[in-house]
């Protein structure tokens, strides 16, 4: 999860640049970015997060925020996209940069963190085989 949240700030570093450029690559960035991201929010929520309920770990007050967090940044780009994606204001994209940033900065530093500590290695194979379903691009 680590590496695609990599993935994910490269292609909104790209996305901005195409807005601030007016360039006509910034539809397909957007597009783009847009389906990593609900990827990612999707096994999150149907792997990581349900674990950690199912496991009834300690900190499920995180999960809740997260997941309120998904639904914020889902808003957020479709509020974007709705004012038309090549007329979208960079400011809104800057400000949808640092929420995700943030966001992914506190999964990394208290989420994974947790789980890496409280599942047993055989649940975490089964979890990345699980992520690497949704993630891994087959061609
Ligand atoms: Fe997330
Ligand atoms: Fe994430």
């Amino acid at each position: 999860m680590i590496s695609h949240h990599g993935l994910l700030g490269a292609l909104t570093t790209v996305l901005k640049d195409d807005f601030e450029r007016k360039s006509g690559m910034a539809a397909e960035s957007f597009g783009k970015f847009q389906w990593e991201l609900e990827k990612h929010i999707f096994g999150e929520e149907a792997i990581l997060f349900k674990l950690c309920k199912k496991e009834n770990l300690e900190d499920c007050q995180l999960v809740i925020e997260l997941e309120k967090g998904h639904t914020a940044m889902l808003k957020m780009l479709e509020n974007i996209k709705n004012g038309s994606v090549t007329n979208a204001w960079a400011e809104d994209i800057d400000r949808f940069q640092k929420f995700h940033s943030k966001h992914m900065e506190r999964e990394e530093k208290e989420l994974y963190p947790k789980l890496d500590f409280e599942l047993s290695a055989a649940e975490k194979e089964e979890v990345i085989s699980k992520i690497n379903e949704i993630l891994i691009k087959k061609y």
